[in-house]
């Protein structure tokens, strides 16, 4: 008898008996950001557990015989906790499906996806990483501000506005430097927090800052003030999650930059994601 193991084609034969995770990026909003790769994958995956802010346009092009499995995570208010979604991508994919993780944006950037992938490499789970724009470049781009700009900006930092504690501790002197652009998620609830610490750090009250709310959707609102205007402008103008929070002078350029919502009226059919319903 041969007792000879061998341990190589055993592990390839556990892999193909195994599923496999498929870490995917949606995008900021507007389903035609997403990359062709996240299409094909949507619509041949088995099975799609998605987040809040994945839109119905990207979870319409899921296959029709795909399972999909909302979790949820709101801002203080999580479906399932981050330890049983962790599970629950094991178990899916160790029951030998083709599993898409579905993400708003990129899922490496506030997205806890590092974190899911460390949990599935710790258990043998084969996966892959497919990236999204990212809500700051996406938002960005449709708000009309570059993120960058020779004349004003020369570099570019996001910061998330929101600890996994519930505070807002930030480096605030680096973040208060002139000539960069500073974007923050998750910011709306601290936004006064935020404005004021800046000022408190040595930017003007004067310096130009901008919130915008469901960026790349119809529904798109942009409020332009100063740090020491932009929370109560903000809060008259009742913008909602999910926000994002723009620090620096590329600000301005929005007067010379906007087309979002022009592009729209002018070329509707171009443009599908300013008069879809958000
Ligand atoms: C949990 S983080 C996820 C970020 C995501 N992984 C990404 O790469 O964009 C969620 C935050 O992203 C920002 N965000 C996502 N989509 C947005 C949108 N369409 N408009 C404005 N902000 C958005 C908001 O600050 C929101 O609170």
């Amino acid at each position: 008898m041969n007792s000879f193991v061998d341990i190589p084609a055993m592990m390839a034969a556990c892999r193909s008996a195994c599923g496999k995770v498929y870490l995917v990026g949606a995008g900021p909003g507007d389903a035609e950001l997403l990359t062709l790769r996240a299409a094909r994958l949507l619509a041949q995956a088995d099975v799609v557990v998605y987040d809040h802010l994945v839109g119905p346009e990207v979870l319409a092009l899921i296959g029709g015989v795909a399972e999909r499995l909302y979790v949820g995570k709101e801002r203080s208010h999580h479906s399932l906790p981050q330890e049983d979604i962790n599970t629950l991508l094991v178990r899916l994919a160790r029951a030998g499906r083709m599993v898409v993780r579905l993400k708003g944006g990129d899922p490496f950037v506030f997205g806890r996806g590092g974190e899911e992938l460390q949990v599935l490499a710790a258990e043998g789970v084969p996966f892959e990483v497919v990236p999204g724009i990212t809500a700051a470049c996406g938002v960005a781009s449709y708000a009309g501000i570059p993120l960058t700009h020779r004349d004003f900006a020369q570099s570019c930092t996001f910061v998330t506005g929101h600890l996994k504690d519930g505070s807002c501790d930030l480096d605030w002197p680096a973040l208060a430097r002139p000539r960069q652009t500073v974007v923050i998620y998750m910011g709306l609830s601290g936004l006064a927090t935020i404005c004021s610490q800046l000022v408190a750090h040595g930017l003007p009250e004067s310096w130009p800052a901008a919130v915008v709310a469901q960026g790349t959707l119809a529904a798109q609102r942009v409020v332009c003030a100063t740090l020491g205007t932009l929370a109560e402008a903000v809060a008259r103008e009742g913008l909602q999650s999910p926000a994002l929070t723009i620090v620096g002078e590329v600000v301005r350029l929005r007067d010379e930059l906007a087309w979002f919502h022009a592009a729209a009226q002018a070329e509707p059919a171009l443009n599908p994601a300013s008069t879809a319903e958000a």
